[in-house]
């Protein structure tokens, strides 16, 4: 029995991090064998060039941006997330190529059809069996975002290009609905768990 991949996205100051515990606890909960991971990042290499990623104080042109992201999703797959797989386990992971196709392709404008390419040419078919999806509208989550203190480098984006990222992510989703699934995350936290209960309730019993 192969495990299941499960991916987190939504915008910064959405409440991805509380959530992840919540889903990773109630997989647990559920006699699911759980790694938690995150992109970019998930191995030695993928940290390193997230560090460079989030921390360049100088510009990082869009199209290395990009792939640097795959960079790291190259060897996330290659030693961490398909191993894991393989060994039955469930693989909960904070952020995956929908973020890219939402962040470098919405955000930054570069074009979807050659992310689609580095996609095939970095995955094989390997794509999310769910997606969860934390959508609330940018002017909702500033606040938390600032709150944090210290801001990396997408975090001192300007509200409209998070506006550009979550009309990419909505658009995904609605493209694919099976696996993207939708969570109003401007609702409060316990709506929230009890959206991502249902969601995942729904996907084991049909999985
Ligand atoms: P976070 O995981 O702490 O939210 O930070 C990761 C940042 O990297 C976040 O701002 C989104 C960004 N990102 C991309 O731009 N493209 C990607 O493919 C991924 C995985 C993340």
């Amino acid at each position: 029995m192969s495990g299941r991949f499960v991916t987190l996205e939504g915008i910064e100051g959405v409440g991805k991090s509380t959530n992840l515990e919540f889903v990773a606890r109630w997989l647990r909960d559920h006699d699911k064998q759980v790694v938690v991971t995150r992109e970019p990042g998930g191995t030695p290499l993928a940290e390193r060039l997230r560090g460079v990623l989030l921390e360049s104080e100088g510009k990082v042109p869009p199209i290395a941006e990009l792939l640097l992201m795959f960079a790291a999703r190259s060897s996330h797959l290659q030693d961490l997330v398909e191993p894991a797989l393989a060994r039955g386990e469930w693989v909960l992971c904070d952020r995956f190529t929908d973020a890219t196709y939402a962040y470098q392709g919405g955000g930054r404008q570069l074009d979807m059809a050659l992310i689609e390419t580095l996609e095939s040419a970095v995955q094989g078919t390997r794509r999310p069996d769910l997606t969860l999806l934390l959508d609330a509208a940018p002017e909702q989550t500033s606040g938390r975002r600032s709150r944090r203190g210290t801001e990396d480098r997408f975090e001192r984006e300007a509200t409209d290009f998070f506006r550009r990222v979550r009309g990419t992510y909505l658009d995904r989703a609605r493209a694919e609905p099976a696996r993207i699934r939708v969570i109003d995350a401007a609702r409060p936290l316990p709506d929230v768990r009890a959206q991502l209960a249902v969601t995942l309730e729904q996907f084991l019993e049909n999985t």
